[in-house]
């Protein structure tokens, strides 16, 4: 014991003292927090709420052994990442059917019926928040692990980033769980939480106008802002970022419910801390439902934050699990679609874009208008017949919609308005590209018009983009700025300069916003690409017509460029879903001169020219599948690029060559032939089954 008077007493006096200080600071701020963002009713000023903060922040600083993990200081922290890790999910994360109208409300409401068997049922209705879908685990009764939804199965671990939330308590306990469903050990301190981050429009506008003063590019939306908000490799950027959070979901660790019904869910979340939205309501008819959908469809811009439709759950847990889930979407629960938001504004001039091959499409210049929480200041209005149809005149206000994540269309004019207004302008297609002022030809069959010159540069821009997009050779960062940069600075003449970029460092830097980091990211990048299967590189060279799936048929069938350079269109028509204006496309591009020099470049650069071809030898060697439905654990695209590495084929039907059928949900005709041909069928379960017994082993995710 130290000597009253003597300095270790005193030290030890004055650390009780900070730790008295702490505890009653930490226990004002969380005070302030719920006032602020559950209660909406803040008590002091942000200035006061700083202050509280810094002399918290202070005495840790002085009293390290004062922190403690779910001090309100620690949300602000964590040391800038190099990526995110992966996150297996308990349970998926399940994405929602959707239903457009009442009528298809109604169907839904029908069905869930007929499936318990039910006369009635109770359903609670939450507003669908546009955000991001977030999976919060708490050990022990501590925030431990925050996860994006990402494929539904694995997300990404953004933990750091989400301890910077407000509103996303640090410590928490769900309450005791009971009622006859839950088990009796379960574990209230360890628990999921899932909801959904989002911004509030004010923020979102806040954070733009700042982007605007500071010359940078508008982010689209709300939603997006988040996504990307929540994805900073620093949490200190989305700390700067405001972000909001609603719970509309509870767990146990082991992704069982915690509750026994969905309503029950809500108010333990609500006790313990974490904020629930305060529009929800439980309703046992389906005519309540439709009709608080539609107040709120109505009501919808009332809201400070956006939201894109009503999710209506069934309430109980156990007619939930009753219900199951088809694929992805849980049967028990379906998302009211608000339709497209509408605004006015004025079409101030119509012009007139030049297509990868050169087609004209014609886009309105609008006055910058919000809608649906994004800024638009244009719209495509796609060919000459569409603005005919359209009968809009320059100086017209016109409606402009959006819907969802869909690209802003305009509707119409407002005629009312145009009465009595001078000066409208029709709209007529120039006779020359905008860009080249070569003449523009018509094109055979349809209606539009296109650049007739090959060397057209706004037509190589376009080109250049397509090259990296991520359906093509997936470079990241050559995007529409980038590529419009190469192209009008000389640096890329050719698909093929691509791949000499790294030896032009020089005059790289010398570009508006690039840095030695960014250029880095992008030779990268660029030097992946040549590794890409030969479909990527046909899909990334813009042969009219080659879309995916022409590309895959193509590079399956063929395995190297080389053997599709020689083949002729007959040959091509035998493939199946290859038709005689793709293979005269496909080949009339492989043969022009200019096009196989092109490829020779590319080769000579490293480019990869063959595909994934099966693999001889491989555990599914001899087998022909077709898959059906969806299932839960690989995309279609995935499980059908397994088969083939496996060895194996992929069949498009059901014939009598066709050794095994694998169906997941949904997909009735396929099975009824398979039955009728007594092919087997297996199930996803099945098919791991028959994949392990062969010696397959998943490999572990990587990242
Ligand atoms: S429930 C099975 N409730 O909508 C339940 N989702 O398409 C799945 N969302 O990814 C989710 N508000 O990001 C649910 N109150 C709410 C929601 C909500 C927004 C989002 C969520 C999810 C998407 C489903």
């Amino acid at each position: 014991m130290p000597e009253p008077g003597t300095p270790s007493h005193q030290a030890q006096q004055e650390r009780e003292a900070a730790r008295e200080r702490a505890e009653t600071l930490r226990g004002e701020i969380r005070y302030h927090d719920h006032r602020y963002y559950v209660l909406e009713d803040p008590q002091i000023g942000d200035g006061e709420y700083d202050a509280l903060i810094h002399e918290l922040r202070g005495l840790e600083e002085r009293h390290p052994e004062l922190v403690t993990p779910d001090s309100p200081t620690q949300r602000v922290a964590g040391e800038p990442q190099e990526q995110f890790g992966v996150v297996e999910h308990a349970a998926p994360m399940l994405s929602l059917g959707n239903a457009f109208d009442d009528e298809e409300l109604r169907a839904w409401h029908q069905r869930v019926l007929r499936e318990l068997g039910a006369s009635a049922v109770a359903m609670v209705c939450e507003p669908k928040i546009d955000g991001l879908a977030v999976s919060l685990l708490y050990e022990g009764g501590l925030f431990a692990r925050g996860a994006t939804r990402g494929d539904g199965l694995r997300g990404e671990d953004v933990t750091a980033n989400l301890r910077t939330l407000r509103e996303i308590p640090p410590v928490a306990r769900l309450g005791a769980v009971s009622g006859r469903h839950a088990p009796a050990d379960a574990d209230a301190s360890s628990f999921e939480v899932r909801g959904e981050v989002y911004l509030t429009r004010e923020e979102f506008e806040r954070l733009n106008s700042e982007r605007a003063s500071s010359g940078q590019q508008l982010y689209m939306n709300p939603r997006n802002t988040t996504a990307g908000s929540l994805r900073q490799l620093d949490p200190a950027v989305t700390a700067s970022r405001r972000l909001r959070f609603f719970a509309y979901q509870a767990g146990r660790a082991d992704g069982g419910p915690a509750a026994t019904s969905q309503s029950e869910a809500l108010a333990r979340l609500a006790a313990a801390g974490f904020p629930t939205n305060p529009h929800v309501a439980r309703f046992e008819g389906i005519d309540d439902v439709a009709a608080f959908c539609r107040t709120w469809q109505e009501r919808r811009g009332e809201l400070p934050y956006e939201i894109d439709g009503i999710v209506v759950k069934v309430d109980d847990v156990v007619l939930q699990r009753q219900l199951g889930s088809v694929g992805r979407e849980p049967r028990w629960a379906v998302a009211y679609k608000f339709p497209a938001e509408q605004a006015v504004t004025r079409l101030l001039d119509i012009e007139v874009s030049v297509g990868r091959t050169g087609v004209l499409t014609p886009y309105a210049v609008l006055e910058p208008v919000v809608v649906g929480g994004a800024t638009v200041s244009k719209a495509t209005l796609h060919n000459e017949a569409h603005v005919d149809e359209l009968d809009i005149r320059i100086g017209d206000d016109v409606i402009v919609q959006r819907a969802g994540d869909v690209i802003p269309q305009v509707v119409g004019p407002v005629l009312a308005r145009r009465r009595g207004r001078t000066g409208l302008r029709r709209f007529v297609m120039p006779t020359r590209c905008p860009a080249c002022d070569h003449t523009a030809a018509r094109d055979e069959g349809d209606a539009g018009l296109y650049c007739v010159n090959r060397d057209c540069p706004a037509q190589f821009e376009r080109l250049v983009e397509h090259y990296a997009s991520r359906g093509g050779m997936d470079i990241e960062g050559l995007g529409e700025r980038l590529s419009r940069q190469l192209v009008s600075g000389g640096l890329i003449g050719s698909l093929s300069d691509i791949y000499a970029l790294g030896e032009r460092r020089e005059d790289l830097l010398a570009l508006e916003r690039m840095g030695e980091r960014r250029l880095d990211g992008l030779l990268e990048r660029i030097e992946a690409s040549k590794a890409l299967p030969l479909r990527r590189l046909l899909v990334a060279l813009g042969i009219r017509h080659v879309g995916e799936e022409t590309a895959t048929a193509l590079a399956v069938h063929f395995g190297e460029m080389e053997a599709l350079q020689g083949a002729s269109s007959v040959e091509l028509e035998e493939i199946e879903g290859i038709g005689p204006t793709v293979s005269r496309s496909v080949v009339d591009y492989l043969q022009d001169p200019a096009n196989r020099a092109l490829l020779a470049r590319l080769r000579d650069g490293g480019v990869r020219m063959t595909d994934d071809v099966a693999a001889r030898g491989g555990p599914l060697e001899g087998e022909t599948i077709v898959v059906t439905g969806a299932l839960a654990s690989w995309s279609r695209n995935e499980v059908e690029t397994l088969v083939k590495e496996l060895g194996g084929r992929v069949g498009s039907a059901v014939t009598k060559n066709t050794t095994l059928l694998v169906a997941g949900a949904g997909g009735g005709s396929k099975r009824a032939r398979a039955l009728e041909l007594g092919t087997p069928i297996r199930d996803e379960a099945g098919f791991r089954e028959l994949l392990g017994e062969r010696g397959w082993r998943e490999p572990a995710p990587s990242g």
